[in-house]
């Protein structure tokens, strides 16, 4: 994997080697900061505008300020992606509380926050997308306000990490009885033929992608109920899948080494993914800054 060249701080572009991190950045004592992972296809940011509205509230239910987010910081983010040549690939955005010696009590506004964004090269998954991944059911340890894209990630790296020690590719995390979401993404069942979802409150993050998958089935009428479902229900599920910036529409076709229906993608998550490459090659219609 190629490591970026180019590092947006603060405003402006500078060579990876100069973007060094200061020991007293809260993001790094304290996990303070939030942050965005957005998919580039043909050079171009994907439903840049979710992402960017995702980010400012973020921010501010922190209490962050988020006046950074604006008109410049989006094409600041669309010439880091150019500059570092990137076709399709990823760019990755993180905000901090910034840099103050060390205090659990915000810093106050004399204090600047830190905003850091780069892009890499990352290839569409096609062969997973084709075949399906298999997943591992973890508790879900996290905090109760799972809708903020804080940059504490470490209850979702444990859950990956044991999905990776049983050979899955993703958790599907679990509070008490009920399916939460993945360790990075959104989880769905497909049940006589309607998708379930978990609701979008404070025990998931609300995905872009979700939201995204969520109109394509609108626009091509499938039922989605954003309804909590059942560690049972997942048993039984005719259908299994994932939505994330990185893996789009991934089915699951294993869990806990058992077989979800045939073991194969079933027939709503192909319509989905169907769905989602027609509009990824409509790439400079609307769809693109939704
Ligand atoms: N993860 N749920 C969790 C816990 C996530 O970390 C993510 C995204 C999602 C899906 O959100 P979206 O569709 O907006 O990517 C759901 C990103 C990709 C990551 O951390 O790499």
């Amino acid at each position: 994997m190629s490591r970026p060249r180019w590092i947006w701080r603060n405003g402006a572009i500078i060579p990876r080697d100069a973007a060094t991190v200061d020991p007293d950045d809260r993001g790094y004592q304290f996990g303070d900061g939030v942050y965005e992972v957005v998919r580039i296809y043909g050079g171009r940011p994907f439903l840049w505008e979710g992402h960017r509205l995702r980010l400012i509230r973020s921010a501010g239910e922190l209490g962050m300020r988020s006046g950074f987010a604006d008109a410049a910081f989006s094409a600041g983010m669309a010439e880091l992606v150019e500059r570092e040549n990137i076709g399709d690939g990823t760019l990755y955005i993180q905000v901090t509380r910034g840099v103050c010696l060390r205090q659990q009590v915000f810093p106050g506004d004399s204090v600047d926050l830190e905003v850091t964004a780069y892009a890499r090269p990352m290839e569409r998954p096609l062969a997973d997308l084709a075949k399906g991944i298999a997943a591992w059911r973890v508790a879900d340890i996290r905090w109760l306000r799972c809708d903020i894209k804080s940059i504490n990630l470490l209850p979702n790296v444990l859950a990956r990490q044991t999905a990776c020690e049983n050979s899955c590719a993703e958790a599907l995390q679990h509070r008490g009885d009920i399916l939460t979401e993945g360790a990075f993404s959104n989880a769905y069942l497909v049940r006589d033929g309607a998708v379930y979802t978990h609701p979008a409150d404070n025990h998931i993050l609300g995905g872009i992608t979700r939201a995204f998958v969520l109109r394509l089935a609108a626009e091509n009428g499938i039922t989605v109920r954003e309804k909590p479902s059942t560690l049972e229900e997942l048993a039984q599920a005719e259908e299994v899948f994932v939505t994330s910036t990185t893996s789009e529409i991934m089915p699951v076709v294993c869990v806990n080494n058992e077989p979800v229906g045939n073991g194969s993608p079933g027939v709503v998550t192909r319509r989905l993914q169907t769905a989602f490459t027609a509009a990824l090659a409509g790439t400079t219609g609307p769809n693109f800054s939704w």
